[in-house]
């Protein structure tokens, strides 16, 4: 049958029905992994182009974070949160309040994006209910965001694909316009984005009532759903000025940006602006033990401790020990090993060799990204910015053939408008070298023209 419709087809259908029978490959075996390289149980080395999803800052296998964790686990595993404090428990959360800086001091730490995240929200709301303002119930996010999988966090998650299954059992929350300046919102020119998006904010905090809002929450760049989107300059310091004026709380998601990977701690240092609270995850322990931690602002603590004697959330693995520890050592050898000056020279060079390897390509949009998390949007027409048909299924190609030929990167769909668009978003370990760049460049370059070569061809 589909050899049948290949028969009959003009060039480009044929392209389409070969990529309507493209089905995603099964997984191979992870063996084991050293630094920027990972390997299969058929021996097959991959370099890691993206850290996984963005979450291995300083590689596989670093020796020192293995030797913290085994003497961490000699010890002990756990000491639960009601019966024990820690020295790993007490060593990072003064490191982390260090890292960010100014009046973010406090934090719960739990073990995954999700959970931070729905933490952050609860502490949202448990400081408005502490004040005695128990309208304050509802969320404000943006569209081609993802701040999680969990009922909460899927709840403001403006990634289509992943809610529509879950729709009807989410909490009502508000999705603006993406901050996007190279897709802007209809009627706006990319200058103009950063402004009109902040207008778009206070005019949804003015139609809801202020007085139910709890807070506006959003990725200082965007991640997965978007493709390493930061922010128009400008746009967060209006957002914060917006939520200023109205008693409506700031929450930054750094769980895919935050932790260094935009080479400073946090994302929105950049930026200028200090969120209220904020999530951090994937990098703070480099996946050597999953770990993530929702962290507040000193000026919310005082009306949830004197209201409610602590803070009501937390888990039976809040601030697990181990988990801990490695966060500890990877904190640790991060500022020793000054990683976060070579995340920002490393990423202005990659950035650089993407330009200039790919930026001409007809079918390459943008290059974007900050650090060493940088996402490249592939358009069928750069002049319109028409993306693909999602039906080609060019993010999962893409893909299946860098991992044939040996690189680890990470593809998604649907930034465009929740289904159509394709991004590979380029996001390697801290510690990545100059020669492992030319080489994730080389293997990107090698994939994408596998790919697209023969689409082109048959246009
Ligand atoms: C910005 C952001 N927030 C939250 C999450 C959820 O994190 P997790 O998958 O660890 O639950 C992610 C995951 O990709 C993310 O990128």
């Amino acid at each position: 049958m589909a050899q049948a419709i290949v028969d009959q087809a003009t060039a480009q259908q044929a392209a389409m029905a070969r990529a309507l029978e493209w089905q995603a490959p099964p997984l191979p075996k992870v063996a084991w992994g050293k630094g920027c390289y990972v390997y299969d149980t058929d021996g097959k080395q991959y370099i890691d182009g993206s850290a996984g999803p963005a979450v291995f800052s300083l590689g596989h296998a670093h020796d020192e974070v293995n030797a913290a964790i085994k003497d961490q686990l000699d010890r002990i595993a756990h000491g639960y949160r009601y019966t024990f404090t820690s020295d790993p428990l007490e060593e990072l959360t003064a490191m982390i309040g260090a890292a960010c800086g100014g009046g973010l001091r406090y934090m719960t730490l739990c073990s995954s994006g999700s959970e931070a995240v729905e933490s952050c929200l609860k502490i949202a709301l448990q400081y408005h209910a502490a004040r005695g303002e128990m309208s304050r119930r509802r969320f404000i996010a943006r569209e081609r965001s993802w701040h999680g999988n969990t009922l909460g966090a899927l709840a403001i998650s403006g990634f289509l694909d992943r809610r529509h299954a879950f729709e009807g059992a989410m909490m009502p929350a508000s999705l603006l316009s993406p901050a996007n300046a190279y897709r802007p919102p209809a009627g706006v020119a990319s200058n103009d984005v950063a402004a009109a998006c902040a207008a778009e904010l206070e005019k949804e905090i003015l139609r809801c009532g202020p007085e139910t809002i709890a807070a506006f929450i959003f990725e200082p760049v965007v991640g997965a759903a978007g493709g390493c989107v930061p922010a128009p300059p400008g746009y967060a310091r209006l957002a914060r000025d917006i939520c200023d004026r109205y008693g409506v709380l700031m929450i930054a998601d750094e769980v895919m940006c935050g932790s260094g990977r935009c080479g400073t701690w946090r994302a929105l240092e950049a930026d200028g602006v200090e969120p209220d609270i904020m999530s951090v995850a994937k990098g703070l322990a480099g996946g050597y033990i999953p770990l993530s931690a929702a962290i507040y602002h000193e000026r919310l603590r005082e009306p949830m401790f004197s209201a409610h004697g602590g803070l009501m959330t937390g888990h039976t693995f809040t601030g697990h020990t181990a988990g801990c520890a490695a966060g500890v050592a990877v904190q640790k050898i991060i500022q020793r090993d000054d990683l976060l000056r070579q995340v920002t020279q490393n990423g202005a060079y990659m950035r650089s060799l993407l330009q200039e390897r790919l930026g001409d390509r007809p079918y390459i949009g943008d290059i974007r990204g900050r650090g060493l998390f940088l996402g490249i949007e592939l358009v069928r027409d750069r002049d319109s910015k028409q993306p693909f048909s999602p039906d080609l299924k060019l993010h999962g190609r893409i893909r299946d053939r860098s991992f044939e030929n040996g690189l680890i990167c990470y593809p998604v769909g649907g930034n465009v408008d929740g289904h159509e668009g394709d991004i590979v978003i380029l996001s390697p370990p801290y510690i990545v070298s100059r020669d492992q760049i030319d080489e994730i460049v080389d293997k990107l370059q090698r994939s994408l023209n596998d790919v697209m070569n023969p689409i082109l061809a048959a246009r």
